[in-house]
This record gives structure tokens, sequence and C-alpha cells, in this order.
């Protein structure tokens, strides 16, 4: 987008104050959880993921357009065991291009999913997945450059589990759909008719796009039957920008295992737990008192108008809409409610929390042979640059340009600061290690391996390349903010 773009977008916006409403529509009242199913795609026969179009009546009376792979909305939980190869087979039924991008996992450039890899309307692509790292939870999504945000919100997202045979943690919840339950969190926006609106403007989009309805699975607040015992949480942000706060109405903790990279060395005993865009963090709660528990979480206080204006300026008052999109409050502090969770089902034998667990990452601790800055930039410091308001190191992305050529094996430290606002700070092909945050250091057994990291300020990562990428499909390095990435907050280096 160009300066004058930019300009004119905000110019509009400055004409039409407070346009942003709730809708008229409303949730389709009591909705179980949907449980996704798994699809093994290690070494199976019919492992085929169709991007396809479909109708989802989310609210009372009405329907919207989605899209989904092999299903209406959303797609099965992908399940690959490390070690082996994984060979899912993605088809394009849809009349645009799409990716099926593998978040999290550390696979070559060549088969990541990224932009340089669009299937085209019609088409197959048959990546061969050799699966090299630690139990995780992980998602796949598409990746077109400008349109990822409008697929995702639309639909075009799943979890996968990345499973390691060569480990156990006897005792952990593992009954899908009983005792281990898929949780993809997104917030949406309904219009009249119960049809997904996704209208962006500048403020939009240098916000972040935000809906006033919780869907979990892709049901509105929905109610899960689970076991009366110990229950495995696979949490996934799958919003475009919305970050929670997650926490029990109830005030219940909760032990954190897994975050991004996969096991903790140890569960982390928790109260709440801050979950930015495509992060992931798997929690065990204790639901043998048998009384149902609400998740909640807190507003997302994440806005760039204060910085952009000086605060209490022109843009912020234009902006006073925004501020009223969070959903409903039912708490006092103005939580609102994401899922809730009733143990109305026998819990299978032999339950028990480990206290420490096996197969995690390990931190990298390597000397790092270089140091890279990565200024996450947007509003006046991007436009300095690059023209354009969202931006990395003066430019914005542009597919025909490496901005970083690493090499495997290697080491390096990068530091990656914000601007204006918080960002999810996400890469491909790896998970690192986070050193420190403004100039705390961070310790290994809170964080574990991440692929996405909330940076507000600072922050010093090292980072392993693990696996080749070369110029034809190198690895992108974004904002996860979908709509500061689609604006060109992404930049993507190769792996030699
Ligand atoms: Cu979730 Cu570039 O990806
Ligand atoms: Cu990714
Ligand atoms: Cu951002």
């Amino acid at each position: 987008m160009d300066r004058r773009r930019f300009l004119t977008l905000a110019a509009s916006a400055l004409a039409a104050p407070g346009v942003i409403g709730r809708a008229n529509a409303s949730p389709v009242a009591g909705q179980s959880l949907p449980i996704p199913q798994i699809l093994d795609v290690t070494g199976s026969a019919d492992a085929a993921l169709e991007a396809i179009q479909g109708t989802t009546a989310f609210v009372e009376g009405g329907a919207a357009r989605t899209m989904g792979y092999s299903q209406p909305y959303l797609g099965p939980v992908l399940r690959m065991r490390r070690g082996e190869i994984a060979r899912p087979v993605v088809r394009n039924r849809l009349d645009s291009p799409v990716t099926a991008h593998w978040h999290g996992a550390h696979v070559p450039g060549a088969v990541d999913g990224g932009p340089q890899l669009a299937i085209a309307s019609g088409g197959t692509w048959a990546p061969e997945l050799e699966i090299d790292q630690p139990a995780a939870t992980l998602w796949y999504h598409s990746h077109i450059h400008g349109q990822t945000g409008r697929q995702i919100y639309h639909g075009l997202a799943g979890m996968m589990i990345v499973e390691d045979p060569g480990v156990e943690n006897p005792g952990l919840p593992s009954e899908w759909g009983v005792d281990d339950i898929p949780v993809i969190i997104q917030d949406r926006r309904f219009g009249r008719g119960g049809e997904l609106a996704y209208d962006l403007d500048m403020p939009t989009v240098m916000h972040g796009f935000q809906g006033d309805t919780i869907l979990v699975n892709g049901a509105v607040q929905p109610n899960a039957s689970v076991a009366r015992g110990l229950v495995r949480l696979r949490l996934l942000n799958g919003s475009n920008a919305r970050i929670y706060t997650l926490k029990f109405e109830d005030g219940r903790g909760f032990h954190q295992i897994a975050s991004d990279g996969g096991f903790l060395p140890a569960p982390v005993a928790r109260d709440s737990l801050v979950l930015a865009p495509a992060e992931r963090a798997e929690i065990v709660l204790d639901l043998s008192d048998g009384a149902t528990a609400r998740m909640v979480s807190l507003p997302d206080a994440n806005s760039p108008m204060e910085g952009m204006m000086g605060g209490g300026g022109m843009m912020q008052r234009m902006m006073g809409g925004m501020d009223r999109t969070d959903p409903e409050a039912v708490t006092d502090e103005g939580a609102f409610a994401v899922l809730s969770l009733t143990p109305d089902r026998p819990a299978p034998a032999s339950q028990a929390l480990p206290r420490v667990l096996a197969g995690g990452p390990a931190p990298t601790t390597a000397e790092p042979v270089r140091r890279r800055r990565i200024d996450l930039q947007m509003g006046p410091m991007a436009m300095r640059g690059a023209g354009n308001p969202l931006a990395i190191n003066g430019q914005s992305y542009d597919m025909g340009r490496i901005d970083f050529e690493t090499r495997r094996g290697e080491v390096e430290l990068w530091e990656v600061s914000s601007d204006m606002m918080a960002h999810p700070f996400h890469m491909h092909g790896t998970a690192f290690t986070v050193l420190s945050r403004n100039g705390r250091s961070v310790p290994f057994e809170q964080l574990g391996a991440k692929d996405i990291l909330l940076v507000d300020g600072k922050a010093e990562i090292l980072v392993e390349f693990r696996k080749p990428a070369d110029r034809a499909a190198p690895y992108m390095f974004h904002c996860h903010i979908l709509e500061h990435e689609d604006g060109g907050m992404m930049g993507q280096f190769t792996v030699a």
C-alpha cells in the first residue's frame, strides 16, 4: 500500500467514526464443543486435505460462507509421528490459490507451505514431510501473501499434532475428546444475516481485526463434556489479532505442560495464561470435584492508538468504537466466556500429573555466530523507511527479496523489537530459545521452545537453523497479527 492510499484510508475513517457495533445476529445457544476428527498423515493411504467452500451457521438463523480443509470450516487434526514421513495430499477446490503451511514444523522450505508454494485453483500438492522434532501441538493454515488474514478468518486452518513414539509420560491424559481436548480459540464478527464480516479499513489493519464473538473449534462459547478427573487442553490461539489472557472463572489453578515447541521440562503451576495469536499451550486441570469450570479471558489491551497520536488525540477518539469489540463480560473485571467444561464422563484409569516431563525440546545454548536486529515497525516509523505503514527494518515484504541468508547448524542471536504495540513474532522452520525480554532473562523452564513470541519492547532470542530453505522457497519471519503480516510486516530468509 502506498502513502497516498494510506492517507486516503485514514481520512475516510475519520469521516465515519463509530461505525462498529455489535451485530444483531445472536449466537446459536447451548452448543457443545465440536471435536475435530484426527487424520493420521504418516504413511497412511487416504490423507487428503481438500480446500473447499462451505456454509456454516454460527449464529441463530444465519449462514456464513466459509472455507475449510475437507470440512466447511477449519479442518481435521493432522497427526504425525516423529521418525516417519507424513504425506498429506492437499487439493485446492476453491477458485483462488491457497497454501498449506505447517506452522511450527521443522521441515525444509520447499515443503513448508509458504507464499511461494501456492496451490492454484484445481491443483494438488503432495509434499513429503520428514518429521524430526519433539512431540508438540502445531497447526496448519493457508499463507497466500495478502490473503492470509482473510483465508484463516474464513476457516482455512487446523490443528496438527506431532507424536513421539519414543517418549512416554505415563499418567498424562490422552483420550481424545474425553480428557485430551483440542481448543482452537478464535474471535469473529457477524453481519445481520450471520455472514462473517471481515472489513478492513486502515485503523482496523493497524489495530488488527478483532471480533466480538468467541468461537472454540467453530462453535460459539461452547460447552464440553469431559472426564471427571484430569483434563488436558491443547490450546491454540487461531485468532487474527486478539491476545487472550485465559483463566478460570472460579479461580482454580492449572498446570502448563507444553508450549509451542513441545513439553516443558516439568509442569508449571499457573492461575492465568497469556496466549498471543498463533501461540499454543497445553494445560492440565483437575476437574475431579465435579464442578463445571468456565474458562474466561480478560480483554485484549493491545492497541496502537496511544503511541500513534501521542495519546488522547483525535485518532484515539475516532477509535472509540474499537474498545467495544470485546464480547459481553461475565465477570466484574470484564472477562468474557470462552469455553465451559462439564466433567460428566468417567475419568480414564491411571491419570496422574507427572512431576517431570520427558521428551521436551532442549534449550539452545551454543554461542551465537551473529547478531541481527529485527525491528517490527508500524505507523510513522514504517512510513519513513518503507513508504508503507507496516514494515520490518524499514522494508515491507517483497516476495522477490531475500532479507537474510543463514546457515544450517549455526546459531544466531536475534534482537526483536516492537513498535507502537505488542507484536507476536514468528519464524518458520525452527523453534527458538528466549534469552531475555526487556532486559530481564527468561528461564527456559517457564517458556520452553517457541516459534511465536509476543514482543512488547525488546526480546533476545537464540535461533538455530535446522533445515534448508533456498531462494525458491525461503522461510518467513513475521508478525502473526494477520493484518500486519498481510500488510507487509514480514520478511524471508534462506538456510544454506
Ligand atoms: Cu502461522 Cu508464517 O505462519
Ligand atoms: Cu509458520
Ligand atoms: Cu504486528
